[in-house]
């Protein structure tokens, strides 16, 4: 089939590429014609392992166009994608007005019947309106079937989530448009699920809110173990044995970033409250998580009291691993606060340092490796658990001042630490002091 995808962000460009692998002639359209000429020549904007690769490979067999000229990228189109942003507003909001302009902008172009498929999270009620805007404002007399189709891909593996998901959503009024969806995707392999279009759009805020809740979870668990002297991590995979909680989205850490949670759940909480609903335990789940992006900085603070001047290393800036992407990072929260005590900051990311410096700018000091980034430091950070920080050999934190390791996402194992007289403190698990117990560093 012929199929146009508008926004070529993580969603927009994994759609449009994934599409086009399976078969499909496809057509991504962005109005950042620079972004559009590197694409052309198999470019990829994101860090996206597989995704440089797949573009290639099927620009070069002839499915996989980019234009920044809506019109041209319609002309053929039975199918279009819609995929831009919807970021959040400051009162928690979906900001809808990039989705409302491509609304308009597929109704002045389409010349033929077509499925219009939302793929970019929007509040329950929206394709309704996106459906009303193309219907006002249609140019040529066609029919135009606006269905949902929410995005459930990871970051960092979202093109092996295209072809390995759990379930493709598919929320329509009209059985013909979903059967048109159900088989432009058949491809993939992928179980499909058939609703009416506003579950279809819950599906996406309630799974997200779901497993952001899974981490608040498990981080206040961690909270308790810790001064219980318990183990979240035994916690977490006994628990996880109860197929009915099941074992994954139980790590504990520093709080979930990223593009979507903490902009999805936000944006539920503002859902809610606009039909007169008070959704208690969501708004819980944010706390916790603001809370939890503050704890490593107070353990810090417990052994270093005084921190102005102090050289503290940071390992990993990317919200997760696997990924460049910097939005909504716990780092960003982190950095921040060293940054306002007077802490000499030295991070260190095998794949996020351009992003990173594009935020950070000169604030911190850039590192090429976890070696430049701990030799000398008073303390290292870890924010984001890299198999290259897992995997360090432990021999490298010998070059600290001091070997004081606060772990964000507890990436050793506490033997590891014992073993090496390393200081270690880490989330939900006992602390680990150092042969010489714990001196205080002031
Ligand atoms: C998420 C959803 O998983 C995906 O289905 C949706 O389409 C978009 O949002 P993503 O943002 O790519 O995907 O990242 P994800 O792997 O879900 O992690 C989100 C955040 O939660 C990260 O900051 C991660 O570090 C944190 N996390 C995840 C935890 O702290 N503990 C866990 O057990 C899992």
């Amino acid at each position: 089939m012929n199929v146009a995808v508008v926004g070529t962000g993580y969603v927009g460009l994994v759609t449009g590429v994934s599409l086009s692998d399976i078969g499909h002639t496809v057509t991504c359209i962005d109005i950042d014609n620079e972004k559009i000429l590197k694409m052309q020549q198999g470019i990829s904007p994101i860090y996206e392992p597989g995704l440089s690769g797949m573009m290639i490979k099927n620009i070069n067999e002839g499915r996989l166009y980019f234009t920044s000229d809506h019109k041209q990228g319609f002309e053929s189109a039975e199918v279009i994608y819609i995929a831009v942003g919807t970021p959040e507003r400051e009162d928690g909001s979906a900001n809808l007005s990039f989705v409302e302009q491509v609304a308009k902008d597929i109704a002045s172009h389409a010349i033929r019947d077509t499925v219009v498929v939302t793929k970019s999270t929007v509040p329950v009620g929206t394709n309704d309106k996106i459906q009303s805007i193309i219907d006002k404002n249609l140019m040529y007399p066609v029919n135009i079937e606006v269905i949902s189709n929410p995005e459930f891909l990871k970051e960092g593996s979202a093109i092996y989530d295209s072809f390995n998901g759990d379930r493709i959503v598919i929320g329509s009024n009209s059985e013909e448009a979903a059967s048109t969806i159900e088989e432009i995707n058949k491809p993939f392999g992928v179980p499909v699920f058939k609703t009416d279009i506003k579950s279809a759009e819950m599906i996406k805020y309630a799974s997200n809110a779901f497993l952001a809740t899974k981490i608040s979870f498990i981080n206040e668990i961690s909270n308790i173990c810790e001064r219980l002297g318990a183990n979240v991590e035994d916690v977490a995979n006994g628990m996880g044995l109860d197929k009915r909680i099941g074992d994954k989205f139980l790590n504990a850490g520093i709080g979930y970033g990223g593009s979507c949670f903490p902009k999805d759940t936000k944006a539920l909480i503002q859902i809610a409250g606009n039909v007169e609903y008070d959704f208690e335990l969501l708004k819980g789940v944010v706390r916790v998580n603001q809370k939890q992006q503050g704890l490593l900085l107070e353990k810090l603070s417990e052994r270093i009291p005084d921190l102005k001047g102090k050289r503290i290393a940071v390992l990993g800036l990317a919200f997760k691993p696997n990924t460049d992407d910097m939005r909504e990072a716990a780092s960003l929260v982190v950095t921040e606060e060293l940054i306002n005590v007077g802490v000499e900051v030295v991070a260190y990311d095998p794949i996020a340092m351009d992003n990173a410096r594009r935020i950070l700018n000169d604030k911190v000091q850039y590192a090429d490796s976890v070696e430049e980034a701990v030799s000398g430091s008073d303390a290292t950070l870890i924010l984001t658990e890299w198999d290259e920080v897992r995997n360090v050999n432990i021999g490298v934190f010998k070059s600290m001042n001091y070997p004081l390791i606060i772990d964000g996402r507890n990436c050793f194992a506490l033997e590891q630490m014992k073993d090496n007289n390393i200081e270690y403190h880490s989330v939900g698990r006992p602390s680990v002091s150092s042969k010489n117990g714990h001196v205080l560093l002031s």
